[in-house]
């Protein structure tokens, strides 16, 4: 198969499960697409071997990554990174592209970013009850608009976003260099 050979590290940040589920998908849907993918959480701080590209899963807090998928980005240097996020917001909005960028652009500071992929994944319910009691008009009030959202974002991470997932990161180890990470 033309993909064979093809070596991934899946490290994921993971507070309620959201991003566990897409990296689950992405190991296992590579696996069925010729790439040989390990899947490792991120408090575990895997080391990668030689060859293997990072797909580093994490996410979104306060329009960046979360702090341990920032602090084990930190910890990365000359490396091929691919990245993929979960967010409550719409993926195709300013706020995930943004998000999404910055990350990027922090990935390719020591290393090589092949490329990000976003899809939603559903809000603590811990948070949405904060929401709830912040006054109309205040920053993150709950309005009818923020309650649409959630109901959409409570249906992710579906198959579909899986799929997706996979596909994307399929395309990012195909940029892959061989000459990188050995
Ligand atoms: C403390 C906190 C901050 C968050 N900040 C954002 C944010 O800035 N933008 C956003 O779109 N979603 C935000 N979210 C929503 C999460 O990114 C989203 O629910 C994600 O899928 C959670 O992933 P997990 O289940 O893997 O922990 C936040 C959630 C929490 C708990």
């Amino acid at each position: 198969m033309e993909n064979s050979g093809g070596i991934a590290l899946v490290v994921y940040s993971s507070k309620t499960g959201n991003t566990r589920k897409v990296a689950e998908g992405i190991a296992s849907g590579l696996g069925e697409r010729g790439f040989s993918a390990r899947i490792v959480p991120v408090e575990d701080k895997p080391q990668p071997a030689g060859g293997e590209v990072v797909l580093l899963g994490f996410w979104v807090d306060k329009g960046s990554a979360d702090k341990k998928a920032l602090a084990y980005l930190k910890s990365l240097q000359g490396r091929q990174i691919g990245l993929f996020g979960t967010l409550g917001a719409y993926p195709d909005s300013d706020h995930a592209k943004k998000s999404a960028q910055k990350v990027e652009e922090l990935a390719a500071k020591k290393n090589t970013c092949l490329g990000s992929f976003m899809c939603q994944g559903k809000i603590d319910p811990k948070l949405i009850e904060m929401f709830k009691k912040i006054p109309a008009g205040f920053p993150h009030s709950m309005d009818e608009e923020r309650r649409k959202r959630h109901e959409e974002a409570a249906k992710h991470p579906n198959d579909a976003d899986i799929a997706a997932a996979v596909a994307a990161c399929a395309v990012m180890l195909e940029k892959r260099s061989p000459k990188e990470n050995s």
